[in-house]
């Protein structure tokens, strides 16, 4: 403002734009927020709940007029699927595109053979069926493709979607638990425009991929969202292909986070922002004030000098305007959530360090026919994951959810307390976490761990690990 005062006329509003910080670019709200359908299931054998998903493409407007997506029985994203955890479940993948892509289920405790990696392409026209029983506890987990060096492009196309795990803890209906009326799944992705058409990931990049500088949350731009109680539950999901997001309420109003990656917390907690990289999640609980208008935002993801250089130059984004009603239906959050038996590091088999730096781990690339790592069936292992450099990067294992112990030699803070299959490595970080690697063994299918920004994936910043039965040893074909 001073600015202006002292300059006036077409000069002032040139230095007025520069001089003001990027904080206050502001979205018009213009279009309701769209909620994935749930999707149908049918019953199989012996009470199987079975869904239909096809990998296709077509054509959406994102308000630029129609541009080529991709989805999963649409033409962008995919539904959300939901089973309750002891039920079995089967999913029945076909490719209608013209390339080979792969279903994983990130966050989902399963055996290696239904989990969707590279090992498991689907060619065009070809079909997959991951068939499993779920037993987790209630989480919000997603599902998005996972092909040999093609992940970045299909996400960033629109193959992406959630998979809700329900359980039977109070926890669960105390929060708020209507969906798509007070539990809300927000899955956010930036993407880039080249005049109407969306602008395609190999002809942008920058160190860690693609970079937008709109958002979408389920596919819809500028969205409002329509609240009628007091508290709305979000289901945060960064389903980017890089970015990062500082996930916060306009003014700096707090808010409950009761989620992480695997399931709820201990105990809500009061936080005014939670960051997530890609591929992590947050449950968070919001409280309105009837008639109230109040934006989710996302600032500040990195900071500094990384915030330039990796996140786009841009720190600060209006994702999701919530419109409170007239008067609003009372509700209360629970004051304690769920009982987590802490993994205990004494009790641990092995102790495993990986270094993520460049494209590798621990100076290793990609290779399909060689195990980083066997594990026992059953036992615990303490990982301890550095980042080597000043690249963000982030840590994501399939099948297990596990515990951090340490970031940087201090206690986690609340959004890495509960479980997490990916966890952001800041420039220069040290993380030690614990899981447990429970219930299914296969010396001939292997696992991933890698890093999460889907270009570095790409490239190669990934790793393999084989869980065996006592003595087995594994054999990986590649
Ligand atoms: Cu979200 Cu290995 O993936
Ligand atoms: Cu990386």
């Amino acid at each position: 403002a001073l600015v202006l005062v002292l300059c006036g006329g077409g000069a002032a509003a040139l230095v007025y734009f520069f001089a003001r910080p990027p904080l206050d670019v502001r979205v018009v709200f213009d279009r309701a927020l769209r909620i994935p359908p749930i999707a149908d299931s049918r019953q199989g054998e012996q009470g199987r709940r079975v869904f239909e998903l096809q990998a296709r493409s077509g054509d959406s407007d994102f308000g630029h007029g129609a541009t080529r997506t991709w989805g999963y029985n649409g033409a962008y994203l995919g539904p959300t699927l939901r089973a309750k955890r002891g039920e079995a479940v089967a999913v029945n993948v076909r490719n209608a595109l013209s390339e080979t892509t792969t279903v994983h289920w990130h966050g989902m405790h399963l055996p290696a053979a239904m989990d969707g990696g590279p090992h498991r392409p689907i060619a065009p026209g070809g079909s997959f069926q991951a068939a499993w029983t779920v037993d987790q506890p209630a989480a919000t987990l997603w599902y998005h493709p996972h092909p040999s060096e093609r992940t970045e492009t299909q996400v960033y196309r629109g193959l992406a979607g959630l998979f809700i795990v329900d359980d039977d803890e109070p926890a669960q209906r105390a929060l708020p638990h209507d969906y798509g009326v007070d539990d809300i799944p927000v899955l956010v992705q930036d993407k880039q425009f080249d005049g109407d058409q969306l602008s395609m990931g190999e002809r942008l990049g920058s160190d860690i991929g693609v970079l937008g500088d709109e958002i979408l949350v389920n596919g819809t731009p500028r969205p409002y969202l329509d609240v009628r109680s007091e508290l709305v539950r979000l289901r945060l999901v960064n389903a980017s292909t890089a970015r990062i997001y500082n996930f916060g309420l306009a003014g700096g109003r707090p808010f409950a986070l009761v989620g992480t990656d695997g399931g709820l917390l201990d105990r809500p907690y009061m936080t005014d922002h939670v960051r997530l990289s890609v591929g992590e999640r947050a449950e968070i609980v919001v409280a309105l004030e009837p008639g109230e208008r109040l934006t989710l935002r996302s600032e500040q993801a990195l900071g500094g000098d990384l915030e330039s250089k990796f996140n786009g130059g841009r720190d600060a984004f209006d994702i999701l305007q919530l419109r409170a009603g007239a008067s609003l239906t009372p509700a209360t959050l629970p004051k304690t959530l769920v009982a987590t038996p802490r993994l205990d590091p004494e009790q641990a088999a092995q102790t495993r360090s990986f270094v993520f730096q460049g494209r590798e781990i621990s100076g290793r690339g990609m290779d399909m026919s060689r195990a980083d790592a066997v594990v026992v069936k059953d036992t615990i292992e303490v990982w301890n994951i550095a980042n080597g450099h000043d690249t963000p990067h982030s840590f994501h294992i399939h099948d297990v959810q596990f515990q951090v112990l340490l970031v940087d030699g201090r206690a986690p803070p609340p959004e890495l307390s509960g479980w997490k299959d990916t966890v952001f490595l800041a420039p220069k970080q040290r993380y030690r976490v614990i899981a447990r690697f429970a219930d299914y063994a296969d010396p001939a299918t292997a696992y991933m761990f890698h890093c999460h920004v889907l270009k570095h994936e790409d490239e190669g910043m990934m790793g393999q690990f084989v869980v065996v039965e006592p003595g087995q040893q594994p054999r990986l074909h590649g």
